[in-house]
């Protein structure tokens, strides 16, 4: 062990670091209950690419525009009329998510407008390939993403605006009942047509919470085809982080930040995700300039870590399916961060009793070793031309009584000093900052136990 110096609070338990913070606990909660490998499974993906394509793509406005703008209901359904899907190639789509360290997708198969992407045997011809497309362009998706070692996950909307020239919001419970057959036929096509799938993502049940959506019909049907397949269905930006039943898999913190969640009552561990456009549209929005920077992408990826939440980042396809340009070169720029981080972003397990300051935390990768994520650290150089130096310095731990040999940046392997009284459950390593010609927002350090 290298003591570098004795920070004060090795004796008095009172962390400060060089910011004058004082180490907050990542959370009070522990969870104990068993996780169900197809859960595991999902949770170790860690990062996935949302696709938000269908008619409204041709638009360029968003997938709500019809209802938004809105579009009279024949002008909308005449899209399905030019809807060619000339530029879609799965497998470049799979090549881009995997270039930026995603191992999963998510595709809208039924947006709430009611087109499907699917071919729906005979349910309706408001799908692809009645279209010109003349496509079953998600037997494509799932296709490609099983060539390519991604897990396919299917969003579909449960809100319609198109069954029977009526939207979800009017229905009473008899028609209802009636739409939720629909439903269940349209899901049953995407859960027994195309072999093993991912999961299902099922978002609009926000819309009509005083209805009776008989869910219960909906998951056993999924679970009688598809065992293994993860089921969601979104709360919306009202109830982040609900569990709305017991068979849902995993939460939604849409455009939110996930926190831990105190599962101790529930029957079952359940996985969470954040999802989060890249500008302030799902559907392209072609006049839409807010966009989200790698340096956003790779904060947001380690806080859905932090709390071993899924990160989802969404894009919006060309109304022909292609990928926007910016959309492609900022998912590469921040996957060539992702790639360095490998196993610790992928497989680091939480650890929320451990005291860090500010955003940083800390990850535990089984059979391995601990990761430290630290924000906001500054780079060494010249104060003529290095600015925000600010975060180099000792960054103090509190609670964490793993007795620890060597800590090294995963960037470079440079070694940091440090101090620890493990008994006290407190250490204290030297933050060295960025070396200049590098900035990597969120760095990272190995810690190797003793
Ligand atoms: C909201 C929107 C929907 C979008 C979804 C993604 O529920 O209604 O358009 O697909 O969020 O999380």
């Amino acid at each position: 062990m290298i003591l570098f110096h004795e920070p004060s609070w090795l004796s008095t338990a009172t962390a400060l670091t060089h910011h004058n913070e004082i180490p907050m606990p990542q959370e009070n909660v522990s969870n104990t209950l068993p996780v169900l490998p197809r859960i595991d499974r999902f949770q170790n993906l860690g990062y996935g690419m949302f696709l938000h394509w269908g008619l409204y793509s041709q638009l360029g406005c968003g997938e709500w525009v019809q209802h938004n703008r809105p579009v009279e209901r024949k002008v909308y359904a005449a899209l399905a009329k030019t809807f060619t899907a000339e530029n879609f190639d799965a497998d470049a789509w799979c090549r881009l998510a995997a270039d930026a360290g995603m191992k999963y997708l998510c595709l809208t198969t039924r947006h709430h407008d009611g087109f499907s992407l699917y071919d729906t045997r005979g349910l309706n011809t408001f799908d692809a390939p009645s279209s010109p497309a003349k496509r079953d362009l998600v037997a494509e998706y799932i296709d490609a993403c099983n060539r390519n070692d991604l897990l396919p996950m299917l969003y579909h909307t449960t809100m319609d605006w198109f069954w029977r020239d009526k939207k979800t919001y009017d229905l009473d419970q008899a028609e209802m009942n009636e739409y939720l057959q629909y439903l269940n036929d349209s899901v049953e096509i995407l859960c027994t047509q195309y072999g093993p799938i991912g999961g299902l993502w099922f978002d609009g049940n926000w819309c009509r919470p005083d209805l009776d959506w008989h869910v219960a019909d909906l998951y056993a049907l999924i679970r009688r085809h598809q065992p293994e397949a993860i089921i969601v269905n979104n709360t919306g930006l009202d109830e982040q982080g609900k569990l709305g039943h017991p068979e849902v898999d995993s939460v939604t913190f849409e455009q939110g930040e996930p926190s831990f969640r105190d599962q101790s009552a529930q029957a079952k561990f359940v996985a969470g995700e954040m999802c989060q456009t890249m500008n302030n549209h799902w559907g392209i929005g072609t006049q839409d300039f807010n966009y989200k920077s790698p340096a956003h992408i790779i904060e947001m990826l380690c806080k859905c870590r932090k709390v071993g939440a899924n990160y989802l980042l969404n894009v919006g396809p060309t109304a022909q399916g292609g990928i926007p340009d910016y959309e492609q070169a900022a998912l590469r720029r921040a996957g060539d961060w992702v790639r360095q981080a490998s196993d610790a972003v992928y497989h680091g397990q939480p650890l929320p009793q451990v005291q860090c300051a500010g955003d940083d935390f800390m990850l535990r990768v089984d059979g391995d070793a601990d990761y430290y994520f630290a924000f906001r650290l500054g780079r060494e150089g010249d104060a003529h031309v290095t600015l925000e130096g600010g975060g180099i310095g000792p960054r103090a731990i509190g609670n964490y009584d793993r007795a620890i040999g060597e800590i090294a940046w995963l960037d470079n392997g440079e070694k940091l000093d440090f101090s620890q009284n493990a008994q006290a459950g407190l250490m204290s390593f030297n933050a060295t900052g960025y070396p200049y010609g590098t900035d990597l927002i969120v760095r990272i350090a190995r810690l190797v136990p003793e």
